[in-house]
Parts: C-alpha cells; structure tokens; sequence
C-alpha cells in the first residue's frame, strides 16, 4: 500500500474554492484505475468536517497540526478529541513551517504527538534538515536528534501507528530535490534509530515517506526505492489532475 498525503496549506479560501476542488478531485479519480493507495487530504481546520463528509474510498482525513492539551482555556487552539469527533484520522506534525513560522521545537511536537496517540489519532511526523545543517554535513545528526526528543515517552505499542516523511527543509517550496541516494540514506537511518529506541520487533511495519517538491515529472525518480511507502505533497496538491497522476505513478511504482 503506498500513501500520499495532501498538504494544502493555507489555501481554499472560501466554502465554494473547497467544493470546487473536492468535485474536481473526484472526478480525476474516478478517471483512474489505481490500486492500493491510500489519498490523506490534510486542510485548513475549517474545511475537515466538509472534507470528511464528501471522502471517498481510499481517502483519510488529517490536519496541519493540534494542540497538546484535549480541553480547556486555550484560545485559538484545536484539540485531538475534536479531530477525532470532526472526522479526522491523521495530523501532521513538526512541519518546517511550523517551525521556521511559530517557533515549534522537538519539545513541543513531543507533546502534540503524545496527545495525538493517545486520543487514536496517527500522526505524521516530518524530519528533515535546513539547507545551513546541510551545508555543515550535520543532516544525519539532526535527524537523529529530532526523532530522539520527538518521540520521548512514546510507548513501543504504539511506534508503528506514526508515519515518517523524510522532508528536507531545502527542498520544501523549492523545486530541488535530494538525489534518490539522499532520499535511500535517510530512510535508512530513520529505521536504524528507531530499532535502538523500540526494537527491531516493533517497528517491522513502520511506514517512512518522502517530501519536498513532489510533481508528477519528479515522482517516479522519487520513489525509485520500492521500501519507500509514499510521498507528502505541498504545492501539487492543489491541483486534482497533477495531485490524482502522483497517486497514479506512485502507485504503480
Ligand atoms: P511542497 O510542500 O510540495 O510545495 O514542496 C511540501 C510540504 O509542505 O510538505
């Protein structure tokens, strides 16, 4: 099974610029015959309940993010429960965008995933490094450095349900790419840590995606490697023709 996941950002402006994309997303799917996939569209909080209402076979529902705490006096703030309650399955979590535009650290995205985990909802979890740790050679380092305060206190029932985007920060809103090596070397040290933090036993299924910059032109080269199980789609996911051929070539890789 391979999963794409939508990341629609701040976009859908309005009720009528979502139902237009929601049609305009079945009818290119209904175009295709695509097996053994699975669609995660992640919108703006306001649009999850129209989202989950109109989901079609092979179609999930995630959000962009949620807060650490399930109830209470916390303006403006979202909680797992309502994800749950609204139709929700999934969430991202620990995007760059979060992090370069709010300031969330390892700490932060810890506690959103714990509260997550524990009202059933799986997280998404994106790792990656900035083009400065790139240039430094310190990617393998942060990396392990962000999955290791990101997933403090995580009980090792529950490893399997997160699913792992290797992102790069550079490559997000870029147009650049890693090479399918750097893409191959990241997946592999994300499974490397994690079998010393939950053993070999418990993370056998765990599913890691790639994202950054996904296109229908860049998506085969992408998911070269048959391990990877997917890819998280900014941009591209605005547009159902470009976003249905990605399902469709990364299915059929
Ligand atoms: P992009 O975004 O596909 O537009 O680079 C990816 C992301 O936000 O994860």
């Amino acid at each position: 099974m391979k999963y794409v996941i939508a990341n629609l950002k701040m976009n859908l402006l309005s009720p009528r610029e979502r139902d237009q994309y929601l049609v305009s997303l079945a009818k290119e799917l209904k175009k295709k015959k695509i097996n053994n996939f699975e669609i995660i569209l992640c919108p703006p909080f306001v649009h999850l309940e129209a989202f989950a209402k109109n989901r079609k076979k092979n179609i999930k529902i995630g959000a962009q993010d949620v807060f650490s705490e399930n109830k209470g006096s916390y303006t403006g703030e979202i909680s797992p429960s309502m994800l749950k309650n609204f139709g929700c399955e999934y969430v991202i979590l620990g995007h760059s965008e979060r992090r370069r535009y709010f300031s969330e650290n390892n700490e932060d995205i810890n506690l959103k995933i714990l509260a997550a985990l524990k009202e059933n909802l799986i997280p998404i979890l994106c790792l990656g490094e900035t083009k400065a740790e790139k240039e430094n050679e310190t990617t393998l380092q942060v990396i392990e450095n962000q999955i290791k305060e990101c997933l403090t206190d995580v009980p090792r029932s529950k490893i399997e349900k997160i699913i792992f985007v290797y992102e790069p920060v550079w490559a997000v809103g870029s147009d650049l790419n890693p090479t399918v090596h750097e893409i191959m070397e990241a997946k592999v040290l994300i499974k490397k840590i994690l079998v010393e933090m939950f053993g070999q036993n418990n993370i056998k299924n765990v599913r890691i995606l790639y994202g950054g910059s996904v296109n229908s032109k860049n998506a085969k080269e992408v998911c070269l490697d048959p391990d990877l199980d997917g890819v998280l789609v900014g941009r591209e996911s605005l547009l159902p023709h470009e976003f249905i051929k990605i399902v469709e070539t990364i299915s059929n890789s």
